[in-house]
């Protein structure tokens, strides 16, 4: 098999040919079909993410494999499955998991949307179900709303009946937003304190969701009714969360943080399995779905890692480990 593999942070990723030994009884092999490179990828690669692997390592967050050797006590999958791991370690072309650590798949789905369904749709579900009691028609706001995490709430919000106001750094994505079900799109430049409400048809937002920080979670949550959260999961502007007193004060806003990784640590099995049945049920209908921006054989890691960090990209950089 072969593996991207990091042996110092900050450092350049190499292609390297390793020896994979057979899987342990409660392990499954998979032969992998593709894997995303998310912001939380170049942040381990940098060395800056909240959790770092032990050294040399495997990057990945997440992917999607076909299962081509059972564990000897595995008797729930079979070989030729369709499965996306919960561990990461996914840049590679074949990999041992545990059998209690992949999420099982329905055939048919689409291996691309499959590739992504780990991270970025669980972190949506949890954003808009755990920190505040929504109902029907009330007002969500967000930042970075193109994002793939922005894109799985929209879909999840319209799903629910929810409405959505949403933040973006480009004028031109409207359009592509909306027919997703995001209600309003506006640019960064909109001050929500002053527009919201006309915004959201007199309304003031019941949750915020931020990506960004800085001036941009300032804005977002200008346009929250009193005691209401604001969520932050993501900080691609790298500038701190900057709260005037008076929000706490006079408005009694919330702030809370989020993390899938301790969502994990948290959430009942047969709950996370009931949350991934669905989100894969919706990817199989196609009712949530992120675009691909370009997908990259893995042996041209270096370029797929440029793209993905690009600005402006128009969706999710692959990489696929079966093409030459
Ligand atoms: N806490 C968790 O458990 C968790 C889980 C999943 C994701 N996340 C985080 O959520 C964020 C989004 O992840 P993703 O996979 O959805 O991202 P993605 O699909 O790669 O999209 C990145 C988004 O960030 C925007 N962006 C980049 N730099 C920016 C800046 N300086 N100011 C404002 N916007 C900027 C991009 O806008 P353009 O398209 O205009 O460039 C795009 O909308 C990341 O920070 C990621 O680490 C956190």
């Amino acid at each position: 098999m072969i593996a991207a593999r990091l042996h110092a942070f900050g450092d350049v990723l190499s292609i390297e040919p390793l020896d994979l030994r057979m899987p342990a009884p409660d392990e499954v092999q998979l032969e992998m079909i593709a894997a995303p490179v998310n912001p939380a990828d170049l942040n381990i690669i940098e060395g800056t993410y909240g959790r770092l692997p032990d050294l040399p390592a495997t990057p990945g967050n997440e992917g999607v494999g076909r299962i081509a050797i059972l564990g000897a006590e595995i008797t729930h999958l079979q070989c030729g499955d369709l499965v996306a791991p919960l561990d990461p370690g996914s840049w590679c072309s074949r990999r041992n998991v545990r059998a209690d650590r992949v999420i099982p798949l329905p055939a048919g789905i689409d291996v691309h949307q499959a590739a992504m369904l780990a991270i970025n749709p669980p972190t949506a579900y949890a954003l808009l179900h755990d920190f505040a009691l929504l109902e029907t028609g009330d007002w969500i706001l967000q930042n970075a709303a193109n994002s793939g995490v922005g894109r799985c709430v929209i879909q999840l919000a319209h799903r629910l009946g929810l409405r959505t106001l949403n933040v973006v750094r480009r004028a031109e994505l409207a359009a592509e937003l909306q027919a997703l079900g995001a209600d309003r799109v506006v640019t960064e430049d909109v001050d929500l304190r002053r527009d919201g409400a006309a915004l959201m048809d007199g309304a003031e937002a019941r949750l915020a969701l931020n990506a960004v920080g800085g001036a941009s979670a300032l804005n977002v949550a200008n346009a929250l009714a009193p005691g209401s959260p604001l969520v932050t999961y993501g900080a691609m502007g790298r500038q701190p969360l900057k709260i005037p007193n008076g929000l706490l004060i006079f408005r009694g806003l919330n702030f809370h943080g989020f993390w899938l990784r301790r969502w994990f640590d948290t959430k009942p099995a047969a709950e996370q399995q009931r949350i991934f049945g669905l989100l894969a049920g919706m990817c199989l209908d196609g009712s949530l779905r992120v675009p691909i921006h370009r997908v990259f054989p893995l042996r041209e890691l270096h370029a797929a890692l440029r793209e993905a960090a690009a600005e402006g990209r128009g969706g999710k950089v692959l990489l696929d480990p079966r093409s030459a």
